[in-house]
Order: C-alpha cells, then structure tokens, then sequence
C-alpha cells in the first residue's frame, strides 16, 4: 500500500526489563521520525512498561538518560516466580489490549515481559512483531531461551539481527517472507550515544584510568543462584583482580546471591584506590557505556553486553557455556570462557597481558536498524 492510502495504525510497544530500555528507545525514535516525514501521523505509538524492573537504577534511570518518553501505561506487575510474573503480566495487559484495540503488538528481546505480552496478543488475534527474532543458544535451561521459541512462534514479522537467527527461523518453520535481516537496534543506541557518553564523569568518580580496569557484570540465574559456583567464580575474579581493577556494577538478583552467601568479603569499596573488585550500584546507560568504551577487557554473562564489546571493540569473555549470538565470536571480541576457573584465570591474563587482534563489526550494525524497521512495518501493516 502507498504511504497516500495508508490509515493510522496503533502500535502497543512493550518494555519489561532494563535490556528492554535499550531496545524500544531507536524504535519509538524512528517511529516519530516517519510520521514528521510523512507529514502525519501513520504510527501511532502507545509505550507499555509491564514493571518486570521497577528500581529507579533500573529503570527510570535509563528513561531518562535514553530520552524515552514517559509509559503511557505502566502495569507495575514486579518480581516473582516465572510463573507469577508472566500470570501477572498477562492478566494486566489483556485488559489494555482490549481496550486499546492496537493494529500490532512490538515486542523487543527475550524477558518474561516479552513472552507474556505475545501470548495475550496472539489469543487475541492481534498482530506480533518480534525485534532480536531468531537468536538460540540450544539451551532451553535458560528462561529466555524458553522465551525466544515462544514469542517467535507466536510473531507474524520477524526482525532478525544476526545471520544465524534467519537460519533458526527457516528451521522452525516461518516462512522467508515473514523473516527480516535489520542489524541490531541496541547497536543503534549505543552509536547514538557513545559521543554525548564521553562526557560522563563515572572514570573520575571511580579513579579510574582509560584501558587500566576491567569491568564484570554477572546476573544469569545460573552463575549466580548457587553458592557453588558463585563462590569459585569470585575467588577466580578476585586472583585477576590483583592484575588490575575490575568494577562490578552488581544486578539486584545477584546482591541478594552476595548477601545471603556472605561472599561480600570479595569485594573493596570506592573509590579504587589499587587492584582488587570494586562494588558499584548498577550504573545508568552512559555512565557504564562510557567505562565500557574506555576499559581493557569485559567479563559477562549478559547477552546484550557480548554485542555492545564487540560494536566498541573492547575484549569480552563470556562465562558462559554457550551463546545465542555467535556473531560476537566469529567476527567480534567475544570468547565463551564457561565457568571452569582455570579457563577464566587462562583468558583473562592472555587478554590483560596481550590484548587481542582487530575485529569486526557484523553486518549491518551500523546505527539504522531501527529505521529499516519501522520502514518495513509500513509496508506490512
Ligand atoms: C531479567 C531478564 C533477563 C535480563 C535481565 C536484565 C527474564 C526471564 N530475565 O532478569 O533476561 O537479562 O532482566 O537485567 O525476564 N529486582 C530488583 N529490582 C528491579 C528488578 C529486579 O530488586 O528493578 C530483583 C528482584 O528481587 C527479582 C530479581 O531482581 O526477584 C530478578 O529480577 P527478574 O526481573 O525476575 O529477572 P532478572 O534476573 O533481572
């Protein structure tokens, strides 16, 4: 259909959770960005926030240094089990749904919130369209593996953002029509800000030097719900720690790990005043893209954090035994170290000691991936 004899059509955007913040921000963005070339209104944009992350630090943090506009409708549906919280979640968005009458339902990533939304939607006949469709670790102990199968099974469009994620979805069982290679839209943001995330003061806050520290972040229920394993990564962390500083902007999830196992003896306090792990809150999204961008290496189990390393060039180790983004290791910094201790120890003094050969950025990362989107979704609505 020509733009002329196209009719406004609602979209109901969704967030849950902080990785979400990232994604919806370049999409609401292009969204407004048509409608002011078109000289009228075609999407109009309506933000669900469920409250899967309600915490100021990780949520209304990134609100504002994202530029989001403030929800249209917030469920404040919080933690609980799996279970609950999608329970929860569903029950409170049917009932927006019915009353919003929305034309398509956009989803980003792979939270509960994601999951949830898609199956109120999809009984309710609506439309679904899933952006970071098609990524699979094969590990369907992970929750948002679980997830990903769901939604994408559920989504009538699907915006891929790495290779491997057409092959998933062809494998699956949608049709190539359905299936769009965008690039990455978390990659749009980070592009987006990386200058004005320069002027942050977070290095001087801590005492930090550019490519003197390393930065870990750690959240995966499985690395951190269990004594066993959480202990003997922090003693490992701890040992490379005596080579430089490492921060570790700690997740809620992982706190209360800390606290209940009394493992906080691992950690110094700020300022860094030598080497050691430093525990920091979590941190909003341009003061840590700032320490990502000027540190030497990362060590992660986060998902969006293996592909912000690689599009900034930084060495990333994965402590994880897969990954659903295999582009980060063949064209990217990333490497999957798992959990063994040795193996972390191995990597991370090569890293610390030797650096790592130049690496690609994969194709189409390159800050419009948003604005494919968008563009596609007027031709499919
Ligand atoms: C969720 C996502 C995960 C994503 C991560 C990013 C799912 C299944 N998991 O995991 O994919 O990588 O977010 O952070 O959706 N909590 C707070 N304050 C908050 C949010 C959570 O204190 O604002 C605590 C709660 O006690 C909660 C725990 O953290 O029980 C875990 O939160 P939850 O949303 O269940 O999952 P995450 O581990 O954050």
């Amino acid at each position: 259909m020509t733009q002329q004899g196209f009719k406004r059509k609602k979209i109901l955007n969704i967030v849950g959770a902080r990785p979400n913040f990232v994604k919806i921000a370049p999409l609401i963005e292009a969204m407004g960005q048509f409608n002011r070339d078109s000289n009228r209104m075609i999407f109009e944009s309506v933000l669900v926030h469920t409250g899967q992350h309600y915490d100021a630090k990780m949520s209304d943090a990134f609100f504002a240094d994202l530029e989001i506009p403030k929800p249209d409708v917030f469920l404040g549906v919080g933690s609980g089990s799996h279970a609950e919280q999608t329970a929860h979640i569903m029950l409170a968005f049917e009932k927006i749904c019915l009353n919003e009458k929305p034309d398509l339902l956009l989803v980003v990533g792979d939270v509960n919130s994601t999951l949830a939304c898609s199956l109120v939607a999809s009984k309710l006949g609506i439309r679904i369209a899933h952006v970071e469709a098609g990524l699979r670790s094969g590990d369907r102990s992970m929750p948002e593996e679980i997830n990903r199968i769901v939604t994408d099974a559920l989504s009538d469009c699907l915006f891929v953002s790495e290779e491997s994620g057409v092959g998933h979805l062809l494998e699956e069982g949608k049709r190539k029509e359905q299936i769009f290679l965008v690039g990455n839209v978390m990659i749009d943001t980070l592009y987006k800000y990386r200058e004005k995330a320069k002027r942050s003061q977070i290095l001087k806050s801590l005492n930090a030097a550019p490519k003197q520290y390393g930065i870990i972040t750690l959240h995966r229920p499985s690395n951190v719900d269990q004594r066993e394993t959480l202990g003997p990564i922090l003693e490992v962390l701890s040992k490379l720690s005596k080579k430089i500083p490492l921060f570790f902007p700690v997740h809620p999830r992982t706190r209360q790990q800390i606290e209940k196992w009394n493992l906080s003896h691992y950690f110094f306090n700020l300022p860094a005043n030598g080497h050691g792990i430093y525990w920091t809150e979590p941190m909003g999204y341009l003061d840590f893209l700032c320490l990502m961008d000027h540190s030497r290496i990362i060590l992660t189990d986060s998902g969006g954090i293996q592909e912000e390393s690689t599009a900034l060039k930084v060495p990333c180790l994965t402590l994880r035994e897969n990954t659903e983004r295999p582009v980060t290791i063949t064209e990217g910094t990333n490497s999957l170290v798992g959990t063994n201790p040795d193996h972390i120890l191995k990597a991370g003094m090569d890293i610390i000691e030797n650096g790592q050969p130049e690496k690609k950025v994969p194709l189409l990362w390159d800050g419009n991936s948003a604005q494919r989107i968008v563009h596609i979704l007027q031709k499919f609505l």
